[in-house]
């Protein structure tokens, strides 16, 4: 691979910016200085270094955040909201994420980001049927075979039937909902469909991913290998299951 290129990955800079910085003699591949962009590199083999400091070769980044409420699942926002994009610093990661699915404005908890796309489509893709599991807080009374309709496929107001999901009652006001796709205000519509009113929406799973409890609100890290095989292993990428 072209140096430049592998460098504008790694660093989060354009091809511009990267020639700027091998011109400047900041960067050695195995020792020696480099100036010349199309030097070919092996990565992963060859040693990188930007100004004396080791690069890590980083295939692709996938990121847990605690989301909080009051910021958009998205990279841009015409009303100039707060973004998740914007709460993972440079350095968890230097690249442009995009999240992984949604969760809505005011909801809580477990959002992955990625600069895989590939990654995004195998996640999100309706026919792959990733479990999410939410903890609800809810107004009102449930109907009496709220638990019912939800395994046999709760319809919405709007007539659509949603695949069979659970609803486990925790206590007065509170439940944990399991879904396997990810429609439009999914959980908030399913909830009104069985007389109930959402009042806080909190996701602690995608898939085999559970919200590190050791992660303030607010901030995000990488995902570490053992949750990155577990990923892959259910989003059909890796040949054995995580
Ligand atoms: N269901 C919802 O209603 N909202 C979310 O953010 C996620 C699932």
């Amino acid at each position: 691979m072209r140096l430049d290129r592998w460098l504008a990955h790694h660093i989060g800079s354009t091809r511009k910016e990267v020639d700027r910085v091998l011109r400047a003699e900041r960067v050695t591949v195995d020792g020696e200085v480099v100036r010349k962009g199309a030097t070919h590199i092996t990565p992963g083999t060859s040693v990188v270094a930007l100004d004396g400091a080791r690069l890590e070769h980083v295939e692709r980044y996938v990121v847990m955040l605690h989301k909080p409420a009051g910021v958009v699942s998205a990279t841009k926002d015409p009303h100039g909201d707060p973004l998740v994009v914007d709460l993972v610093p440079e350095s968890v990661c230097p690249r442009a994420l995009s999240p992984v699915g949604r969760l809505d404005k005011d909801a809580t908890g477990l959002l992955l980001l990625t600069d895989d796309g590939d990654l995004v489509h195998a996640i999100t893709h309706p026919k792959r049927g990733v479990t999410k599991l939410y903890e609800v807080r809810y107004d009102g009374a449930l109907a009496a075979d709220a638990q019912h309709a939800f395994e046999t496929g709760v319809v919405l107001a709007d007539g659509t039937r949603c695949k069979p999901a659970r609803l486990d009652l925790v206590a007065p006001g509170l439940a944990h909902v399991t879904v396997h796709e990810g429609k439009y205000h999914q959980v908030k519509r399913m909830i009104a469909a069985v007389g109930a009113h959402v009042t806080g929406l909190h996701r602690t799973r995608v898939g085999p991913i559970l919200l590190d409890p050791a992660l303030p609100e607010g901030e995000a890290r990488r995902l570490t290998d053992a949750e990155l095989a577990a990923l892959d292993a259910v989003t059909g990428r890796a040949a054995s299951e995580g």
